[in-house]
């Protein structure tokens, strides 16, 4: 899923192409029974080879950011003192972890990614060549390097005032729809994590994938359905995927979903 793996697929088979852009618009939920997701993981965790730097930072530096198994079911004991608990599903590159953590200290950010080479790139971000072993880390900033489902639900109920999913893999195939992290049958899983009132952020700059967030979310009662902005909104720092789309003059679009009130 990390990289340009899913990107580079073809358009769904489905529906009728857009003509400005060669594309298909996305499928509506409708007719067909819709798959359960996907259990296992399909993106890559591995890429190219690790320098030895990034080997160092792996072995020394990622544990002492790791968040640990252990944690999961109370995880305020890895955050002694934060105020919430924020959680973002695929960092890539980590810029948008760092930067939240760092704009926001009284918050404790658990920030989730399987490619190595991407938690790497957090982890030289933050560590001076040489200082892997004691450089001080950011105390509000965990590391989840499984995949982020398996954490989600060992969690315990009603946990997070904030969840990022920014630039999500979409596989654009129609019959590949049960891989998006956006799924249906994901949302009450979500719902039992996140506080009432507690807001999902959601990007994509793919126009399949943002029709279907359109469709699931339209369809769901769990969350206040809600217009995007084209627009970034204050306080998203940017993201690697998100510059990326922009050269391409791709337009993303940003949600931010609220957590009703209810079971
Ligand atoms: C398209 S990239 C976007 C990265 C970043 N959010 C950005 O905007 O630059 C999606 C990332 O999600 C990660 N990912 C996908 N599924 C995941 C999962 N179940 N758990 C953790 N990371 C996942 C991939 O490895 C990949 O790096």
């Amino acid at each position: 899923m990390a990289g340009e793996g899913p990107r580079s697929t073809p358009l769904p088979e489905s529906a009728p192409r857009n003509e400005d852009h060669g594309e298909r618009p996305a499928p509506l939920l409708s007719p067909r029974p819709l798959k359960p997701p996907a259990d296992r993981l399909y993106g890559r965790s591995k890429g190219h080879k690790l320098r030895p730097r990034q080997q160092v930072l792996l072995d020394v530096t990622l544990p002492r950011m790791a968040f640990r198994e252990a944690d999961a079911a109370e995880p305020s004991r890895a955050f002694p003192g934060a105020s919430e608990l924020w959680l973002e599903v695929g960092f890539g590159g980590g810029e948008h972890a760092i930067a939240q953590a760092r704009a926001h200290p009284e918050a404790a950010l658990i920030a989730c990614e399987v490619f190595e080479n991407g938690i790497c790139s957090l982890l030289s971000a933050l560590v001076p060549e040489g200082r892997e072993a004691e450089v001080p880390l950011p105390p509000n900033l965990r590391l989840w390097t499984a995949d982020a489902r398996l954490l989600l639900r060992a969690l315990p109920d009603r946990c997070l005032d904030r969840l990022f999913l920014l630039f999500p893999d979409p596989w654009p195939k129609m019959r590949h729809a049960r891989r998006r992290f956006v799924h249906p049958a994901m949302l009450p899983l979500l719902a039992r994590l996140m506080k009432h009132g507690a807001e999902w952020r959601v990007a994509t700059d793919d126009p399949t994938y943002q029709a279907w967030v359109r469709d699931v979310m339209g369809a769901q009662t769990l969350f206040d359905d809600a217009e995007p902005a084209s627009v970034r909104p204050d306080g998203w720092p940017p993201t690697r995927y998100e510059a990326k789309a922009l050269r391409a003059r791709r337009q993303p679009l940003y949600w931010s979903f609220r957590r009703r009130r209810g079971p």
